[in-house]
């Protein structure tokens, strides 16, 4: 060990893991812990010192039950989308981590996050280490936020923000991004797992000791996860990841961890050329060119966090005797798509093995529930047998190996959106009587297999058309 030149703190090399901070005395070219391979880097980090002294004063526990007020004050946006993701508002003193891929919106987020405040004439601290000041004016004027009440700081280094931030003493502060930020006194890059861990420690010491709420920016790494996530998440209050399809202009603002509410709550948002516009209806907008009784296409009503959402799935099935066929899922996972394939070849008969089949939810979404298994399978065998789902109908389920339909989550919830946005029909597995809702206003239209949702779902084909398919009437149910 040795000592550095003033000789008052002292430092080690250890080799520390980028990607989950495991540090190792020895190299080592494969994480034990996260599997990342040729990932640690030597690092020196200080070694604290440990008092011989006993501690005194300081914090004393109490009981429980003598303890007042288990609410937190919150300070409310003037995004509804983000309040509730937050779980009511903002928590003063409170970190919050917003992770995403470069480009999809995190800046433009915070900067409109900031023009809400600045609006109710309190000060906020907008610190940037990647953008200068005139990027960040260009940007709001395209925002059309004139900035009066944000202080625009572009500085990496953290001891200079710490200090500018006590001087300012502002309602709310943002860093963008986190990965950015680095400080003297510790080893590493701007990025590097230590700059990334010590800078979010200061900051959230910071944060706690002024009471004043700090948004941080993180960009993710290729496998979706926050640069260094394995210190950083333990570090901070509340973790945000703003999710989109690329090419679209959809946004979801997903919470991953949140110390003050649920993490069921998602906010939907649309990137437009004034920036981020909230979407308050999102099942309108994402069947707004939904028509009824499009061969191959099924609207189905998924769950994003605790909130109802339809989309619309289509599938395209062409055949191909030349090549080893081809699947394509877009926004929906890959593998689920192999399984209901399988599923349809195997358990309801449909000859799928010479065939191309793609796999699009509309509006760029992604969504990875097991409760659309049932409306990829419905939207696959209708373009296949060219045979349209019935009129006004919703489907969902999950699929089984063995052909079986299973059960999902919050049933109620999802048909009272279809019926809200006037589906008849809601094809669904067989749920014995355990429905809890009134189905006066919809038919239910319950079935114990793929092959039977099939023949319940898809109409039958009109004579003109059967010539041209592969198949027959009597196949088609
Ligand atoms: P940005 O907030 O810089 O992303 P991040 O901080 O996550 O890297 O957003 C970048 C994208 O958003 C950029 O490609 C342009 C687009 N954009 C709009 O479409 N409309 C707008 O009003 C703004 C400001 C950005
Ligand atoms: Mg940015």
């Amino acid at each position: 060990m040795k000592s550095n030149s003033q000789g008052k703190s002292r430092f080690k090399i250890v080799f520390v893991c980028q990607q989950c901070g495991k540090e190792n005395p020895k190299w080592l070219g494969h994480c034990p812990d996260c599997q990342a391979w040729n990932s640690f880097v030597e690092t020196r980090v200080a070694v604290s010192r440990i008092s011989s002294r006993p501690h005194t004063g300081g914090n004393k526990p109490q009981e429980l039950s003598q303890i007042e007020g288990g609410d937190f004050p919150r300070l409310r946006l003037g995004f509804t989308e983000v309040n509730r993701v937050l779980g009511g508002g903002l928590v003063p003193g409170s970190l919050v981590l917003v992770g995403g891929e470069p480009g999809i919106g995190k800046s433009t987020l915070l900067l409109q996050i900031s023009a809400t405040m600045a609006r109710n004439n309190e000060t906020v601290a907008y610190i940037s280490g990647e953008e200068s000041v005139s990027q960040v004016k260009l940007r709001s004027e395209r925002l059309g936020i004139g900035g009066n009440g944000i202080f625009f700081l572009s500085e990496p280094d953290l001891a200079a923000v710490l200090e500018c931030l006590e001087t300012l003493s502002p309602a709310l502060a943002i860093v963008d991004s986190i990965q950015t930020m680095y400080l003297d006194d510790v080893a590493g890059m701007p990025g590097s797992v230590s700059q990334v861990r010590e800078c979010t420690w200061r900051l959230e010491r910071w944060a706690k000791q002024s009471n004043v709420p700090l948004f941080i920016a993180g960009h993710v790494t290729k496998e979706g996860a926050i640069a260094g996530p394995g210190t950083l998440e333990h570090i901070v209050d509340v973790v945000l990841y703003f999710e989109g399809e690329r090419f679209s202009s959809y946004r979801v603002l997903r919470s991953e961890k949140n110390r003050f509410g649920s993490t069921n709550e998602v906010g939907i948002f649309e990137m437009s050329d004034r920036g981020l516009l909230e979407v308050a209806s999102p099942s309108e907008v994402f069947l707004s060119a939904y028509k009824d009784q499009t061969m191959g296409s099924v609207a189905v009503p998924t769950l994003e966090g605790n909130r109802p959402l339809l989309v619309e799935i289509q599938a395209l099935t062409t055949s191909n005797s030349f090549s080893p066929p081809r699947r394509i899922a877009n926004g929906v996972d890959f593998n689920r798509l192999l399984l209901i394939t399988a599923v349809l070849i195997k358990r309801a008969g449909l000859k799928l093995f010479n065939q191309d089949i793609i796999v699009n939810v509309t509006g760029g979404l992604r969504v990875n529930e097991p409760a659309v298994d049932l409306g990829i399978a419905l939207a696959i065998a209708s373009s296949f047998r060219d045979a349209r789902p019935i009129s006004g109908l919703v489907a969902l389920g999950e699929v089984g190996l063995n052909g079986e339909l299973r059960g999902v989550s919050q049933v109620e919830r999802r048909v009272a959106e279809a019926i809200r946005l006037g589906f008849k029909s809601c094809l669904m597995p067989d749920l014995k009587g355990k429905l809890l809702f009134d189905s006066s206003d919809v038919q239910l239209v319950q079935a114990g297999s793929v092959a039977e949702a099939l023949r319940l779902g898809l109409t039958r084909k009109v004579g003109r058309e059967i010539g041209r398919g592969e198949y027959t009437e009597q196949e088609c149910g």
